[in-house]
């Protein structure tokens, strides 16, 4: 857990300031792996809740692991009891294996230590259960497209500079994001969906190694 919460001043405004960017993505995300009733759901690096609430809405059983103190504030006062909320690392997550229908996370793994992204995709991959669905959502870093690409992925690099992750961004391209990542984990990618100019991805990956 880092000592300092580095989203503790920008927490207020995130929505605000992301969320016009990220909306799109996440409609993708819901048309990709369309949310069922009673579906037992987690978001790791959940955030502010924003990414959760429409699997309030499906009427799953939500949960959501944050290491920000500040961005789980907000995502209580968004879910209130709805959703189970929890300050902790998602590279030890504390649910049995094969628990969930749905693992899910959105914008968070290249803001992860490199030592650790694998062994948190591990992790997701080991609270999924067989025949479900891990849904890993990143930067991509291919050819871009139209007038959205090139916007943000200006916009992305400016804000990971501003925010201070710019150095995991790097480390992330540095070891081939997201497809790298499910390799070197052992899991293989069953689907992927191009979004946001090709600037982000939204990967469906199968949960066993
Ligand atoms: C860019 S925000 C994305 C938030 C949310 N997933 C969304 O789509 O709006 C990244 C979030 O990941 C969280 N995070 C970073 N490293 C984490 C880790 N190792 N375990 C759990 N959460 C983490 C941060 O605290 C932050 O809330």
């Amino acid at each position: 857990m880092p000592n300092t919460d580095p989203y503790r001043r920008i927490a207020g405004v995130y929505d605000r300031l992301i969320e016009p960017m990220q909306a799109g993505v996440r409609r993708v995300a819901l048309d990709v792996v369309p949310p069922q009733p009673g579906w037992q759901v987690l978001d790791v690096g959940c955030g502010t809740g924003t990414g959760l609430a429409p699997y309030v809405e499906a009427a799953c059983r939500v949960n959501g692991v944050d290491v920000s103190a500040a961005m789980l504030q907000k995502a209580s006062a968004r879910l209130g009891d709805h959703a189970n909320l929890q300050l902790i690392e998602g590279d030890a997550l504390p649910f049995d294996d094969d628990h969930f229908d749905l693992v899910t996370t959105s914008m968070v793994l290249h803001e992860v230590p490199l030592e650790a992204r694998v062994p948190l995709a591990i992790e997701m991959a080991r609270v999924t259960r067989p025949g479900g669905w891990m849904l890993l959502i990143d930067f991509r870093f291919g050819s871009l497209r139209g007038w959205k690409g090139p916007t943000f992925r200006a916009l992305s690099v400016v804000i990971e500079r501003f925010s201070g992750h710019y150095s995991g961004y790097k480390s992330f391209k540095g070891s081939g994001g997201v497809p790298g990542l499910v390799e070197n984990a052992g899991l293989g990618i069953d689907q992927k969906k191009i979004v946001a100019g090709g600037n982000v991805a939204i990967y469906v990956v199968t949960p066993t190694s």
